[in-house]
């Protein structure tokens, strides 16, 4: 699949549960402080803060017990988790028209969930045009940042999130929703959305000029032993024909949802230029690359790094970036 995260192949699974939530509640109280400083008074960086999210993970882990899939997937999340700050600083961000069409017209007022909101990439433009945004996050520290920058979370796994009769204008997800359980995210959007109100969900798929992507492919294969799964490489994974492959269980779960209309899909093409070391720090946003034992990744880093500089040291990203929404039904 090109146009997600690899940690697509690694879907969560239904998380929080019971345990999983009231591990969840001391996070979420401090998110709402109002003083911004998270978890007894100290920023997201101290001891406190650090140990309270390990509590949690370690809370969720045993949820997991017995659970291979479920399992692998809280390790690959935390480690995600753990690249919180990288996350933010460096993953791409969305063109305004995509946020403008997801909004309409008339934002200012809207209420806006924005699901698996991460570090809130997405949510702060769309909280900038004046709509109303709250987060539903899985990963406490990605919140915490979110919160940072003045989006409200509330800490769990939507499916199993507790909507306690709120109702919301848009139900977005920005390159999160195919982490979730498809079937039951759409439906659960469509019980939360009001009338007219709709689901919008957005991803970046991104390609390297071919001749790169061929040389990259040629690292891959040579550093990362076979039998590794395939390392998704940054957006960029495959040449410039495959950009848009891999969005039809998506819209097949939207489809076979009752309460939604029609489902449109645009895409919005954009460029961006990467140095180098800009490359290879988003690369290290990845869970995936998180998780390589240290030699492995030095070397393909070094590897990658290498033939960057064979091609100038820079590089211009062809991105597109996809809307798909659907109206909620009156
Ligand atoms: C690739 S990030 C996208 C973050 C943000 N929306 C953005 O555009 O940068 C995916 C996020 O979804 C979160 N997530 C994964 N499964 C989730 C679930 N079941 N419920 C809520 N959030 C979830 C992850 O923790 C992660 O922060």
């Amino acid at each position: 699949m090109t146009l997600v995260d690899e940690e697509s192949k690694d879907r969560h699974q239904s998380l929080g549960l019971g345990s999983g939530v009231r591990a969840a509640n001391v996070v979420r109280r401090s998110l709402h402080r109002e003083d911004d400083k998270v978890v007894d008074g100290n920023d997201g960086n101290s001891p406190a803060s650090v140990g309270t999210t390990d509590r949690y993970w370690d809370r969720l882990a045993l949820v997991a017990v017995g659970d291979e899939r479920r399992r692998r997937t809280l390790e690959r999340s935390r480690l995600f988790d753990q690249e919180a700050e990288r996350y933010d600083r460096c993953r791409p961000r969305y063109p305004d028209v995509v946020i403008d069409e997801l909004l309409g017209p008339e934002p200012s007022g809207l209420e806006v969930l924005d699901v698996g909101c991460g570090t809130g990439i997405a949510a702060r433009p769309i909280a900038e045009r004046g709509a109303k945004v709250l987060g539903v996050e899985l990963a406490p520290r990605m919140a915490e940042i979110a919160h940072r920058h003045g989006i409200d979370v509330e800490i769990g796994a939507f499916e199993d999130w507790d909507a306690a009769g709120r109702s919301f204008d848009r139900v977005t997800s920005a390159q999160a929703w195919h982490w979730l359980d498809m079937p039951a995210a759409t439906a659960k959007a469509a019980s939360i959305l009001r009338p007219n109100g709709s689901l919008g969900l957005i991803w970046s798929g991104g390609a390297h000029p071919d001749d790169l992507a061929d040389a990259l492919e040629d690292v891959y294969s040579t550093v990362v032993p076979s039998g590794t799964h395939r390392l998704f490489r940054g957006y960029g994974a495959n040449r410039s024909t495959d950009v848009r492959a891999g969005l039809t269980g998506v819209v097949d779960a939207i489809t076979g949802a009752p309460d939604f209309g029609a489902v449109t899909e645009r895409w919005f093409p954009w460029t961006q230029r990467y140095q180098r070391d800009e490359w290879l720090e988003l690369l290290l946003s990845y869970s995936e690359y998180a998780a390589l034992e240290p030699n492995l990744r030095h070397r393909l880093l070094d590897a990658v790094a290498t033939t960057i500089d064979d091609h100038g040291g820079s590089f211009l990203m062809d991105f597109e970036t996809v809307l798909i929404t659907a109206k909620r039904l009156g």
